[in-house]
């Protein structure tokens, strides 16, 4: 069903600032906004919407942004190929019944261009390991995209899927460090029914190599079980783990680790919260996904 909302796009930083304003001071002076914020870098699929409709259900009025951000992309990534299907993603917005869609340019969002540009640097333990230590620079881009778009949006609630776990123990931490006045809502990972954790990425798998990632959530949910059980400690139920990647055709594993949930600090044995964390390449494409391992 299409919703009565009319949705607002946005291509520049100045016409959204105006949008905001007026609905802070002209339309609803007496009762304020409540603005929630789901980031994206487009291709919505599932999860991003299963964010958007938390939003509408915890916000008045919702915005989506749309920013495929280069600063995130290290050297040699898929920043010129990656997705970007604009009018697929607004008509979900709009049938959705999103308030209003961001989607500014490069030249929008770095006037000054990319090299002499203030950034946001988080703290070198949240981001020396896991995917930090295979895409260096990566947080730093993803940081100081955040904290653009917050100053920009000026949300009340910021909304990320725990698929990119530690992209969301970052932003927590930036948000923490610099005061920045918006609450942070972390949602669960949504599957396909086979278990692949939805990715943007998902559609540049080739068939052998979409039969298999699914192989990514049924070791994290082994390791949890096993450790937990106390079939295995923690590290044999990691080796072992790592084992059975390492033997799937076409796979490289980039690490399996367990780590304390909140700091992302490694953890030698169980603990809680703990979450184990996986990143691996079939063929070209990168997979990430994690598992909270639930109190034992
Ligand atoms: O998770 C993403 O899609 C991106 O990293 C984000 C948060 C939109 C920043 O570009």
């Amino acid at each position: 069903m299409k919703s009565t909302v009319e949705t607002q796009v946005f291509e520049n930083i100045a016409d959204l600032r105006q949008w905001r304003c007026r609905l802070r001071y002209k339309d609803n002076f007496d009762r304020q906004p409540i603005v929630g914020f789901v980031p994206t870098m487009g291709a919505l699929h599932q999860g991003h919407m299963s964010l958007v409709q938390k939003a509408l259900q915890e916000c008045s009025h919702v915005v989506v942004s749309i920013f495929v951000n280069p600063i995130q992309f290290v050297k040699g990534e898929d920043f010129d190929k990656y997705p970007r299907p604009f009018e697929k993603d607004l008509e979900l917005c709009v049938r959705a019944g999103v308030h209003a869609v961001f989607h500014p340019t490069c030249e929008q969002m770095y006037p000054n261009g990319q090299a002499s540009l203030t950034r946001v640097v988080p703290p070198g333990e949240l981001t020396g390991h896991l995917c930090g230590a295979f895409r260096p620079g990566h947080f730093e881009g993803v940081a100081t995209v955040v904290a653009k778009l917050f100053g920009q949006v000026e949300p009340n609630y910021a909304y990320f899927g725990e698929k990119d776990y530690q992209q969301l123990v970052v932003v927590r931490r930036m948000v923490a460090d610099l005061d920045l006045p918006v609450a942070v809502v972390a949602s669960p990972t949504v599957r396909e029914s086979d278990g692949l954790a939805m990715s943007s990425r998902n559609v540049y798998l080739n068939s052998g190599e979409r039969a298999v990632a699914p192989v990514l959530h049924q070791t994290l949910l082994t390791v949890s079980k096993n450790a937990t059980s106390k079939a295995l400690t923690l590290q044999e139920a990691l080796a072992d783990g790592r084992r059975k990647l390492e033997q799937v055709p076409g796979l490289t594993l980039q690490y399996l680790e367990a780590c304390d949930a909140i700091t992302l600090e490694p953890v030698a044995e169980c603990k809680h919260p703990m979450v184990v964390l996986v990143a691996a390449k079939l063929g070209d494409v990168r997979l990430i996904d994690n598992i909270i391992v639930p109190k034992i």
